[in-house]
């Protein structure tokens, strides 16, 4: 079981509350008088770089918050997380996508079952599929190479195979085009379905149930509108896959259990991409690079588990955000990456963040009087810069942002990339400095900025799997670390659950053409409005 320490009950919460009071008026600019901060506050591992000396903090303010860590029994909830205890207490779930990525041999133990050679099977099976379709050795019922990769899968059976996918494209085939079904809007389904011929087209159907409504309106259309093109169910085995923990619904579904890519309940959703839901990026990739992408999530799992607070990446990160959201009391964080490869990156990890932390009661069942998880979003710089710059330089908000970038491109064209990084370079220090008045030649108040917004610097020599699957495992443990903090469970989403079961009931009341007078006049006034 995981502690349940409120922290806002620690030693170190009021010691830092007090330190903010010291704090709260201090200006970056006089803490960069100090030479010797980015020595202080980078760190360095492997291919990345980690600058967090743009940020209000000191060795003091670092030494308050791992505090909070220690008295927070973090060290304890990383070693039950690895070593398979079910820390996801409200659906009784061990938390192992870190055994995934596991290439050690040592056994990992869920209701005292080994669950590694489980794992080994299923990344065997994948390989073997993967290189089947990527050579061509597995074809269509007509004998056609497959072409087309449909991911029809929401949430986290979507969200991170779409931004993998579109991270490394520069590695992805050339022959495959990947293409992601979400939203059970038919407009997705029917410009996605337009352009593809059905005799080169893989369909996956991902969903950790096989019971979620959207993913499966999608998968039912498609086979639909697969088998009136082929008028034979025994084409169905040569062109849907099932990606799932759920048997018995993939064989309802008519998808023979051959077919079927296993993963377990011990896989949140949200971190489910180096699972069998990641086969679309196998298939894309291939097999050895999405091995790549596991072993750079191992590094950092290797280093988030046996790294001092002082100098452990996802800590740090966790901890400098707790600070801000709990001290400084902002309530969102953007991520923007310089570097149009990862133009999903934000996407991805709102759901994982704010699904897994979005939480306001305790581990003991109390409603909190603390912030928790904040809102993520961004966009890619350097767009994101000509549309709400503005607002983080001269807005009234402190928004602290993650910054991301390589230092190589992996498209080298005239002077692009010094362009970019320039104006990553460049915002960084406008958004910590500031200008002041005595900056502005005429004086006027409009164009002076207040500086002290925080930022962290993350640049890596060049995105390559190994890279990425590196920089999706430091912001899984850094949520980790929050919810251990903030003594919530991040393992699980009821407020989205309960969302799915209001569609249900509000579907059957369209069905029977009857609004029940229990609805809000907004609802019912609605209802009528639409099925007028
Ligand atoms: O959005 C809620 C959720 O349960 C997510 O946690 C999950 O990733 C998504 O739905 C899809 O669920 P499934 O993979 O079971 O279809």
């Amino acid at each position: 079981m995981l502690s349940k320490v409120d922290p806002v009950k620690t030693k170190s919460w009021q010691k830092l509350l007090d330190h903010f009071a010291e704090m709260k008026s201090v200006h970056m600019r006089d803490l960069f008088a100090n030479d010797q901060r980015f020595n202080d506050f980078s760190f360095q591992f492997e291919d990345i770089l980690i600058d967090c000396s743009k940020n209000i903090i000191t060795e003091k303010t670092k030494q308050l918050l791992i505090g909070l860590a220690k008295e927070c029994n973090l060290k304890d909830s990383i070693d039950k997380m690895f070593s398979g205890e079910k820390i996801n207490e409200t659906e009784n779930r061990a938390v192992l996508h870190t055994a995934l990525r596991n290439f050690s041999h040592d056994p990992i133990y869920v209701d005292d079952q080994d669950i590694m050679p489980l794992i080994r099977d299923v990344r065997k099976k994948m390989r073997i599929f993967s290189d089947a379709v990527r050579s061509g050795e597995w074809r269509g019922y007509t004998g056609k190479k497959i072409k087309n990769i449909v991911n029809i899968g929401i949430g986290g059976s979507h969200l991170g195979p779409a931004m993998v996918t579109e991270a490394l494209k520069f590695y992805g085939s050339e022959d495959i085009k990947v293409d992601f079904i979400s939203n059970v809007d038919g407009t997705e389904i029917t410009e996605i379905l337009k352009n593809l011929d059905h005799e080169e087209t893989l369909f996956l159907i991902a969903s950790k149930t096989f019971t979620t409504q959207e993913t499966m309106t999608n998968a039912y259309s498609v086979r639909e509108w697969f088998l009136r093109n082929t008028r034979d169910e025994n084409t169905i085995k040569k062109h849907f896959i099932a990606l799932s923990t759920n048997k018995e619904k993939v064989e309802e579904f008519g998808i023979d259990t051959e077919n079927m890519f296993e993963f377990w309940d011990f896989i949140g959703g949200r971190y489910s991409l180096f699972s069998a839901i990641g086969l679309s990026i196998a298939l894309y990739i291939g097999y050895d690079r999405f091995e790549e992408m596991m072993s750079g999530a191992s590094s950092i799992d290797e280093h988030f588990k046996n790294t001092d607070f002082e100098n452990n990446i996802p800590v740090l990160l966790a901890l400098i955000s707790i600070w801000y959201i709990n001290f400084f009391g902002t309530d969102s964080e953007a991520v923007l990456p310089y570097d149009q490869y990862l133009h999903r990156f934000p996407a991805y990890l709102q759901q994982a963040n704010m699904e897994s932390n979005g939480k306001s009661v305790d581990r003991e069942g109390k409603t909190l009087n603390y912030s928790t998880g904040p809102v993520i979003w961004g966009e890619p710089g350097t767009n994101g810069q000509h549309s709400f710059y503005q607002l983080i330089h001269q807005g009234t908000r402190m928004i602290p942002a993650d910054f991301l970038v390589a230092k190589e491109p992996l498209n080298r064209i005239n002077k692009h990339h010094k362009i970019l990084l320039s104006n990553f370079l460049g915002q960084t220090e406008a958004l910590m400095k500031g200008r002041t008045i005595d900056d502005i030649k005429d004086g006027t108040p409009y164009k002076v900025f207040s500086g002290n917004h925080p930022t962290n610097s993350i640049i890596y020599d060049k995105l390559t799997p190994n890279t990425l699957g590196k920089l999706i495992a430091i912001y899984e443990h850094k949520i980790f670390v929050q919810g251990i903090i903030w003594n919530i469970y991040s393992f699980d989403q009821w407020g989205v659950e309960y969302g799915k079961q209001l569609a249900n009931i509000i579907q059957n009341e369209m069905n029977d053409g009857k609004i029940p007078e229990s609805h809000d006049c907004s609802t019912k006034g609605l209802l009528n409005h639409l099925m007028g």
